[in-house]
């Protein structure tokens, strides 16, 4: 066994200790799963709340695959705030690597540390500097370490390079980390695990495999104007009515970026900043900036939308 870990074995209480139980799940069945989720401000969708359900219940890494700004992030937010659970994100990016998603050494603390001890042997010195105190857990050892009740967000998975998803796999797999000089943390609590994608690449079979899969779309107008009552309660509900059709006829129109949730939600706040009480075609013009995104969208969207006819 390493030397290391019999000098200071409280480091990694939970080395080499297999999780005992299953977690007490946190929902007790799909529709508490749909009301508590509303209560912090998220509205889930039956299919989102199933898939939600599913993977607390079989303890699988929810894997949520859709366009940006219909809700992925903010679920994962949603499901700790409704576990009471700390959230631990990994925010994916192009070059992400193991010391920034697993853990690193603090190289200048352990500098200081090794020119401080000048008379020590270099044994001595690195069976020190090789220890907790100079350990820097990042996202995916943080998620598995401890007691507290964890969700962990992996997000914009799609956006790191493809290595990163071995790395993944294999905690994902084992709820374990090796730091070879210290030995191996096994979770004793698993977190609740999102990973988020829009699917700029294809995520691996075998990452695929190892979760449950919900795809969110955007919403319907019912649930969109449910959303847009929630977030912009001010709003009338004939200009509810309105913003989530205009934006519904916008998604039907070949645009170089659709409208989101996250969109509707700001358009909603404009007109009620406005003071506006019916989305007639100035108003609309006025404020089109704030739903597309490119010029060419916006002209093309001003000559096409025709509001008489929604
Ligand atoms: N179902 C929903 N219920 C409540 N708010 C939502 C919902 N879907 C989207 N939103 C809102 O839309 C915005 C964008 O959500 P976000 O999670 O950042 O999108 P994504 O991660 O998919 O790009 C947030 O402000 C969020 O509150
Ligand atoms: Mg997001």
């Amino acid at each position: 066994m390493n030397k290391r870990l019999d000098r200071k074995p409280d480091l990694f209480p939970h080395t080499f200790h297999e999780p005992d139980q299953p977690e007490a799940p946190l929902f007790t069945s799909v529709d508490d799963v749909s009301a508590r989720l509303a209560e912090t401000g998220y509205l889930a969708s039956p299919a989102v709340a199933t898939t939600v359900f599913l993977a607390d219940r079989l303890g699988k890494p929810l894997l949520v695959e859709g366009p940006a700004g219909v809700g992925k992030t903010e679920l994962a937010k949603a499901v700790a705030e409704v576990a009471g659970a700390r959230l631990v994100r990994l925010q994916c990016y192009e070059g992400v690597d193991e010391s920034r998603a697993l853990y690193e050494w603090n190289h200048a603390k352990q500098l200081l540390r090794i020119s401080a001890g000048r008379d020590e042997t270099w044994d001595e010195a690195r069976t020190d500097i090789f220890s907790e105190e100079f350990l820097l857990p990042r996202p995916l050892l943080t998620a598995i370490r401890g007691d507290d009740p964890k969700v962990l967000l992996i997000d914009e998975t799609d956006k790191a390079d493809v290595e990163v998803e071995g790395l993944l796999l294999e905690v994902l797999s084992d709820f374990q980390v090796t730091v070879p000089e210290l030995g191996t943390v096994t979770a004793t609590r698993r977190p609740f695990v999102v990973l988020t994608s829009n699917a700029s690449r294809e995520l691996s079979e075998a990452l695929r495999r190892r979760c449950l899969f919900l795809h969110i779309g955007f919403p319907d107008e019912e649930l969109e104007r449910r959303i847009v009552r929630l977030k912009v309660p001010g709003l009338t509900e004939a200009l509810t009515e309105s913003v989530v059709r205009v934006v519904g006829a916008l998604r039907a129109m070949d645009l170089r970026k659709v409208p989101s949730v996250a969109e509707t939600i700001d358009w909603a706040r404009t007109l009620l900043a406005l003071g506006a009480d019916t989305l007639d075609e100035q108003v609309v013009r006025d404020s089109l900036g704030v739903i597309l995104k490119h010029q060419d969208d916006i002209q093309k969207a001003a000559a096409k939308l025709d509001l008489d006819a929604l």
